[in-house]
């Protein structure tokens, strides 16, 4: 696919695309009198005909393929572009339409980012096990954005940034766990290090780990052949850059689950729900894609990202149930069902968050099966101890076409922890989320903002769901990066209006 963003159309194309909704084109103040006119007949005559969504048509002698914006149920507008976009593209590519244009000088920004989100999701191909690589056909779409051109290009730059982070988190959860063990998820970590400016690694392995007390790693990960690591990146955008003059006080550290493979352990898991444990790393594969974003949009505001990696696998040194360990904050933790293993790496990456001065902390974790069946694949569950921070992940969300559900950290269910010998145990009331999201709550540093994004259900799907065929969705990381963006200007806005030292919600 490629984009070619002109103020005027090049006359060049052999289909132009028109988007509309309903019974109204969108971005029709572009059409002339006689075109208008014959896509009215046509869009009022669509009950009787055999109109159907992706029809070319000629419009005033030109090949139109009319593209439904509004086809499913339950998806924002700019959502319903995005998918618009991405069945245009699939339509294009499979009928070997060399260039295809797009009239949108009318569009809002955020609609344009939509449509290009959706372009490049249609680009989106997993083919490294295949003995056979097809190449699609690549189709050019001119982008007919009018005095908006240069505006336009400047966002398709960020978008092609975000694009590449969203490629990358999915490319990692794609891969088998045999090819993806915790040693090379850190190779692919310290060459995205080397090759992004300002962003530094740095990364423990299992001895460091053991030496410095991130018990959470080793307790999980001394089962496997494969070591353990914690790696942590770290991005300083509060310097400035030259462009952003004020910049935020905040630091932002994302946590990441990152079990490159989850057999449950000696709690083995049942055969059929093993398989998608290949993408028990995607917290941690979010986490990478979206810090690598940040730091190449030099976002003013400082971010670390915690990767806690490990395999539960079933070896001769694997954890028993019944264990006790001493997690790094000194809270003793009796390991109840191997199968909790995640809750204990990501103990280690909340230490650490706090070790290296987060104000915020927003952790992902692919943590409960009890998620997956509350909420499903189009929404992510979260908790949070701060409610602006909670307001923000959601407006954040709808603005990126991620759904997120504000959950409770119900304290009627802490108790549950509690273990006869230990101070805790990693299960506890049958609320299986909220079991895990309290006892992650144990390991948050004090006076810290912390969500807990528990995204089980979203990170990969089984079955067609929006952009995704099958495998990872890339889910978070574009939240991540919004929430970035909008930490580094809300606060901002609180140095100038008042500055009480806390972010103010934004709202879309
Ligand atoms: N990785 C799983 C959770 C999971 C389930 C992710 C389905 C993606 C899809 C996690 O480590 C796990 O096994 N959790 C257990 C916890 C239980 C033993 C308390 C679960 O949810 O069943
Ligand atoms: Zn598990
Ligand atoms: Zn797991």
């Amino acid at each position: 696919m490629k984009t070619n963003i002109v103020s005027t159309a090049s006359g060049k194309a052999n289909v132009s695309a028109l988007f509309f909704v309903k019974k109204s084109v969108q971005f029709s103040n572009v059409l002339s009198e006689n075109a208008e006119k014959q896509v009215e007949s046509v869009l009022n005559g669509m009950e009787d005909g055999p109109f159907e969504d992706l029809e070319l048509l000629e419009i005033d002698e030109q090949s139109t393929l009319f593209v439904n914006a509004a086809k499913e149920r339950g998806l924002s507008s700019l959502d319903h572009l995005r998918m618009a976009a991405f069945r245009l593209a699939k339509k294009a590519s499979k009928r070997q339409i060399p260039m295809v244009s797009m009239m949108l000088a009318d569009a809002a920004p955020e609609q344009f980012k939509s449509i290009l989100l959706g372009l490049h999701y249609a680009d989106y191909k997993f083919d490294a096990y295949k003995s056979k690589q097809k190449d699609a056909f690549q189709v050019t779409f001119e982008i007919v954005a009018g005095e908006q051109a240069a505006e336009f290009k400047k966002i398709a730059e960020e978008v092609a940034v975000e694009n590449k982070a969203i490629v990358l988190a999915k490319n990692l959860i794609n891969t088998s766990a045999s090819d993806l063990y915790p040693e090379e998820f850190v190779a692919n970590a310290n060459t995205i290090a080397k090759y992004t400016p300002g962003l530094s690694i740095k990364v423990r392995n299992m001895k460091q780990l053991e030496k410095e007390g991130f018990m959470g790693h080793v307790t999980v990960g001394k089962g496997s052949s494969h070591e353990p690591y914690m790696i942590t990146l770290s991005y300083d955008g509060s310097k400035g850059n030259g462009k952003n003059s004020r910049t935020s006080k905040d630091h932002l550290v994302i946590v990441g689950k990152g079990l490159t493979f989850d057999t449950g352990g000696l709690c083995l898991k049942p055969p059929k729900s093993m398989p998608e444990m290949i993408s028990d790393m995607s917290g941690a594969a979010t986490a990478l894609a979206a810090i690598q974003a940040i730091a190449t949009l030099k976002l003013p505001i400082k971010v670390s990202a915690v990767c806690c990696l490990a395999e539960n696998a079933i070896g001769n040194k694997s954890v028993l149930p019944g264990d006790i360990f001493t997690a790094k904050n000194g809270k003793t933790v009796m390991v109840d069902n191997t199968d909790a293993e995640g809750r204990l790496v990501l103990s280690d990456g909340l230490a650490e968050a706090g070790l290296i001065g987060a104000t915020h902390i927003v952790d992902l974790a692919t943590l409960t099966g009890a998620m997956v069946r509350a909420l499903g694949y189009a929404v992510a569950g979260f908790f949070s101890n701060d409610d602006a921070l909670a307001l923000n992940v959601i407006n954040c969300g709808e603005a990126c076409c991620e759904k997120f559900w504000s959950m409770p950290l119900e304290e009627e269910y802490a108790d549950a922890l509690k273990d006869h010998f230990a101070d805790l145990k990693n299960t506890g009331s049958d609320a299986g989320a909220i079991a895990a999201a309290l006892f992650l709550q144990e390991f948050v540093p004090e006076n810290t903002a912390w969500a807990h994004w528990d995204i089980a259900g979203t990170a990969f799907v089984s079955k067609a769901w929006k952009y995704t065929d099958f495998g990872a969705t890339g889910f978070g990381v574009q939240t991540l990066i919004e929430l970035a963006r909008r930490m580094s200007s809300a606060s901002d806005k609180c140095e100038n209006e008042a500055d009480n030292g806390e972010y103010a919600a934004v709202e879309v």
